[in-house]
């Protein structure tokens, strides 16, 4: 076996990692982390050190680490079929299968499932799909996509246009031009602090109904969101947000896309986001918990009325031109079966719900009474903690990061991996939905004593 000052030698001298600081990397100046095994909601890392992995990676392994009911079935599908592609017609039982599953859960209304290979190029499938649909029914001018400040959907051209924050755009040249942002529904931050949160979502929707009006309704096509912000810094909607926008959105007749990348399959004690919040899309996006990250996947569940528009457009302009080798690919299908059996066995949905309740009321016990607490949120196994150096008059660290990254630096050496979200002095945590409520207290625990740390 390879001695680990040889492989941060060669870390440091060849591997090229996302979402780095890549010159303090190279030059030594943070670890190199190397992952060895994982088992239910623990990693190791090569020295044998032990981390609780509060955000399941990038929450993404919903079931938890080393279930052998998902390697067993990607090995089972490379030894018989490690590969076929899935154009003009062809497919494999996984990936046929998991489609049928795939719609068997999803919300009322919805009828095909097109896969990729993960988040951002599902979404860059969709905008693909609400463009190609538009010019079919004859509206070739309603082509712009409404997204919204500290959204997350990805870092590809589209994708990253589509996100709304500022680290993913500078000197990318990005947002590209068709491509708008609204404001974020985030309370804490609302312009007014006597605002109830109905008025603030009544403000939301006022906003993005200013914004279509000078752009033209009829050159707005699509709004993308996720029904709980996520790495813009974990923040559930406030009270009558969805109706609110959904109002706006149908009198313009602009289509919704619900970015379920996170939400999907379970993570807010609801199958989808969208039934959880009542949202009514016409395109949602899978990835992360339809595998729980054990294969790549992801896929665009599309509603009848935008499927019925693909197959007139097929008519008219003979087959779909769009399309990954690696579409529905047969290992991550068959990691994806595997996987949404699991979450019914376990009753994962179910747990995410109540022990996620736990934990967000565990946290608040713990942490509610530091001065520097702005605000303790989440929802099913989603949550936050914000910083800030005066949260009554909500005067935010200047500059903003610092603190957060301190403290998941403190916590990680307590043995336990949260998230400094990147736009704020927020700690992200999203365990896998195994979580037990022995472990949610371990979470809570472990973060006051960091934060005791970093106060000190
Ligand atoms: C809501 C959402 N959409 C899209 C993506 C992009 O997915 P990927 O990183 O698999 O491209 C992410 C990733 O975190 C996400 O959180």
């Amino acid at each position: 076996m390879l001695k680990n000052d040889q492989l941060d030698q060669w870390d440091r001298d060849n591997f090229f990692h996302p979402s780095t600081h890549l010159a303090q990397h190279a030059r030594g100046e943070t670890p190199t982390q190397i992952i060895r095994t994982g088992s239910g909601v623990f990693i190791e890392d090569r020295n044998g050190a032990k981390l609780l992995d509060a955000f399941a990676g990038l929450y993404c392994v919903n079931v938890g680490y080393g279930r052998t009911e998902i390697s067993d079935a990607i090995a089972r599908q490379a030894h018989e079929l490690a590969y076929y592609h899935a154009y003009v017609g062809h497919g494999t039982e996984a990936s046929i299968t998991l489609a049928k599953m795939v719609l068997d859960r999803a919300p009322e209304g919805m009828s095909k499932v097109y896969f990729g290979l993960g988040g951002s190029d599902a979404n860059e499938t969709n905008i693909k799909l609400v463009w190609y649909m538009n010019n079919i029914l004859g509206q070739p001018a309603k082509k712009k996509i409404i997204s919204r400040w500290r959204g997350y959907h990805g870092s590809g051209l589209m994708s990253g246009s589509l996100t709304g924050l500022c680290l993913f755009h500078k000197a990318f040249d990005l947002p590209l031009v068709p491509i708008l942002h609204t404001e974020a529904p985030y309370y804490l931050r609302r312009p007014d602090a006597d605002m109830t949160e109905r008025e603030f979502s009544a403000w939301c929707a006022a906003e993005l109904e200013n914004l279509i009006q000078s752009e033209g309704p009829d050159t707005i096509a699509a709004f993308i969101a996720e029904p709980v912000l996520g790495t813009g810094g974990i923040v559930p909607p406030p009270d009558g947000y969805w109706e609110a926008i959904q109002e706006v959105l149908q009198r313009h007749d602009i289509l919704l896309i619900a970015d379920e990348v996170v939400t999907g399959f379970g993570r807010l004690g609801s199958m989808f986001g969208s039934t959880h919040y009542g949202l009514r899309p016409d395109i949602i996006t899978i990835a992360k918990g339809l595998t729980s990250a054990y294969a790549p996947l992801s896929g665009s569940i599309l509603s009848e009325r935008v499927w019925k528009v693909l197959e007139q457009g097929t008519d008219e302009l003979g087959p779909i031109g769009h399309g990954w080798t690696y579409s529905a690919h047969p290992i991550g299908a068959a990691a994806g079966v595997a996987n949404l059996e699991l979450i019914d066995t376990l009753g994962l949905v179910q747990n995410a719900g109540s022990t996620g309740a736990y934990l967000l009321a565990r946290l608040r016990e713990t942490l509610a009474d530091h001065p520097k607490v702005a605000e303790i949120r989440g929802e099913g196994m989603l949550a936050a903690v914000e910083f800030a150096e005066d949260p009554g008059a909500r005067r935010f660290f200047d500059p903003v990061g610092k603190v957060a990254g301190a403290i998941a630096a403190a916590a990680r050496r307590r043995g336990m991996i949260v998230r400094a979200m990147p736009q704020g002095d927020i700690i992200g945590m999203a365990p896998p939905l195994c979580l037990s409520r022995d472990e949610a207290d371990t979470i809570a625990v472990t973060l006051r004593e960091a934060v005791n740390e970093v106060f000190a």
